[in-house]
C-alpha cells in the first residue's frame, strides 16, 4: 500500500557523546544510497541529541527521542519535555516501551498524555505495544495489543493517527536473541491494523506504518520485512553497530 519502510534504532542507556558522534558519522555514509525507499531514525540517549543532530545535518537519518514527559514545562525534576526535544531536532519520540513499562510503571493512560505532547510539539509518536511471555503462553497476546493499542491510541482521530508509527514489541524477544516467527509477528500486526481499522477507518489503517521489535538482526530482517503488514523494525542492540544496522535498513532490498 506505498507504507515507506521505517527502520529505526533505539540506542537505549547507550553511547557516550563521542562514541555517538562517532557512529553517526560512519552509519549516514552507510546508509546514503537508500535516501527515498527507507526512512532511517536513530533515538540517542537525551544527552547526544544535540551532537548528533549536527552530525547528521544534510543526510537521510533522522533524530527520535526515547522518551518524553506529557506536560510541556513545569516543575518535574529529571523530565525532558516534548518542545525540547523539537528544539533539538527530533521528528520522534518512542513511547510506551515494554522497559519503561515494566520497570517505570508506564501506563497506556500515561503514554496517551504523552502521544497528546508529542503532536502538539509537532514530532510523532512511535508507540510500543507487546505481550509478556505469561501472557502469550496463555494465549492472551491480542487481547493485552488489543487494550494497549486502544488505552494508547483510541483518544485521537485518524487524521493525526494515519501519521502515528506502532512499534509490535513481544517483551519476551527484547534482548534476548528470541525473534518472533515471521508468521507469529504477522498475526500481532495484522490484528493492529485491524484495531486501528475499527478506530480510524481503512484509509488511515492502512498509512499507518507497523514496526516489529525484539532482537532484529540484519539475518532476520528481510524474512521479517517481507510481511505483508511488517512495515519496518525498531531496532535495540543490533542499531549499536554500523554494519549490522546498516545491512537491517538494507534488508527489504
Ligand atoms: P532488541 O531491542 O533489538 O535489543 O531486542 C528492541 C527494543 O527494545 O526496541
Amino acid at each position: 500500500m506505498g507504507r515507506r519502510t521505517f527502520i529505526a534504532g533505539n540506542w537505549k542507556m547507550n553511547k557516550t557523546i563521542a562514541e555517538a558522534i562517532a557512529l553517526v558519522r560512519e552509519l549516514r555514509s552507510a546508509v546514503s544510497m537508500v535516501r527515498d525507499r527507507v526512512e532511517i531514525a536513530v533515538a540517542p540517549p537525551f544527552t547526544a541529541l544535540h551532537p548528533v543532530a549536527k552530525a547528521l545535518e544534510d543526510s537521510n537519518v533522522i533524530l527520535a527521542a526515547q522518551n518524553c514527559h506529557a506536560e510541556a514545562s513545569g516543575a518535574f525534576t529529571g523530565e525532558v519535555a516534548a518542545p525540547m526535544l523539537k528544539e533539538v531536532g527530533c521528528s520522534y519520540v518512542i513511547l510506551g516501551h515494554s522497559e519503561r513499562r515494566q520497570l517505570l510503571g508506564e501506563t497506556d493512560a500515561g503514554v496517551s498524555r504523552k502521544v497528546a505532547a508529542v503532536l502538539k510539539a509537532g514530532m510523532l509518536p512511535i508507540v510500543c505495544v507487546g505481550e509478556t511471555l505469561a501472557e502469550r503462553e496463555a494465549n492472551q497476546t491480542l487481547s493485552v495489543v488489543e487494550a494497549q493499542v486502544k488505552g494508547c491510541l483510541s483518544g485521537f482521530g485518524k487524521e493525526e493517527g494515519a501519521r502515528f508509527v506502532v512499534a509490535y514489541e513481544p517483551v519476551w524477544a527484547i534482548g534476548t536473541g528470541k525473534t518472533a516467527t515471521s508468521r507469529q509477528a504477522q498475526e500481532v500486526h495484522a490484528h493492529v491494523r485491524e484495531l486501528l481499522r475499527g478506530l480510524w477507518g481503512r484509509e488511515a489503517a492502512e498509512a499507518v506504518r507497523i514496526q516489529y521489535g525484539g532482537s532484529v538482526k540484519a539475518d532476520n530482517a528481510a524474512e521479517l520485512l517481507g510481511q505483508p503488514d511488517i512495515d519496518g523494525a525498531l531496532v535495540g542492540g543490533a542499531s549499536l553497530k554500523v554494519a549490522d544496522f546498516a545491512a537491517i535498513v538494507k534488508a527489504k532490498g
